[in-house]
């Protein structure tokens, strides 16, 4: 496999150009209500692998008060300069923490858990995803909700494009472009794991190129229930379909 950083470290391309590529992902549309429809009106949410703020931000602005965790220190830090710009009475609804989600224990518990866009599927299936199920349900008092949105394992299937071909360009403030290619690809059916490494690769108005990451993307794909069953988390509803890539999972704490 290429050398690649892994995605969200310091200095990687995937942290800085985490809004921009977010927002041109049509895969994620209506997930913010799907969680937010998720929540009592003015109740609390813990957000496991918060990012940048996406999702804590948006529910903050509808009134919900949000718990965001996040253990990468490049996406925290611009989670915390992005909460410094909000109006006061959004970012006193937030509070951001790093953490690690397969080992938290906030002592306290939530109207609503959320574990949004593939951040389970970071971490290993098996005892990372029955450490953070568990973590789920110890921050929920019973009959809380955990919501969990995972990629759908046909997708990781799906053969590597050509690794010259551009699978996202996106126009950039001050007239540059990002571009996005498909370096390595590989999809382990029988531990159910996608190794991919994806090019971020930033050019100026001119087109020449100002920076060139490789940067390495894990995914674990696997059924949640036997985890989430294991935690105390029973399947509320069927899962939600979002996007055609993935879905999220609901489940209740018995
Ligand atoms: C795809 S981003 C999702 C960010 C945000 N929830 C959203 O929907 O835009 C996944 C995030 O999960 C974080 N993450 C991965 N493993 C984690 C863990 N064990 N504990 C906490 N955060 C984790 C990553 O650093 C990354 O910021």
């Amino acid at each position: 496999m290429a050398q690649a950083r892994p995605y969200y470290a310091d200095r990687s391309l995937s942290a800085a150009f985490y809004e921009v590529v977010t927002a041109a992902d049509a895969r994620l549309q209506g997930d913010l209500d799907i969680y937010a429809d998720l929540a009592p009106a003015g109740g609390s949410v813990l957000e496991l692998g918060a990012g940048s703020g996406r999702v804590a931000f948006a529910l903050a602005e509808r009134g919900l008060r949000v718990t965001g965790v996040e253990i990468a220190p490049s996406m925290l830090a611009q989670a915390q300069a992005r909460l410094a710009g909000l109006p006061p009475e959004v970012a006193g609804r937030v509070e951001l923490r790093r953490g690690d989600m397969t080992a938290l224990d906030l002592k306290r518990t939530f109207d609503l858990v959320l574990c949004p866009y593939f951040t389970l599927a970071h971490v290993p299936a098996g005892t990372a995803w029955r450490n953070t199920f568990a973590t789920a349900a110890r921050h929920l008092a019973s009959g809380g909700l955990a919501a969990f949105h995972l990629p759908l394992a046909e997708i990781m299937r799906l053969p590597a494009p050509p690794r010259d071909a551009v699978v996202l360009d996106q126009a950039l403030p001050g007239g540059g472009r990002l571009q996005l290619h498909v370096l390595e690809r590989t999809f382990r059916d029988g531990i159910g794991r996608l190794d991919q490494v994806v090019e971020y690769v930033e050019r100026d108005a001119s087109g020449a190129v100002v920076r060139r990451s490789p940067e390495r993307l894990t995914y674990y794909v696997a059924d949640p229930e036997p985890a989430a069953a294991a935690a105390g988390l029973l399947k509320d509803r069927d899962p939600v379909p979002l996007g055609g890539v993935g879905e999220i999972w609901v489940f209740r704490k018995a």
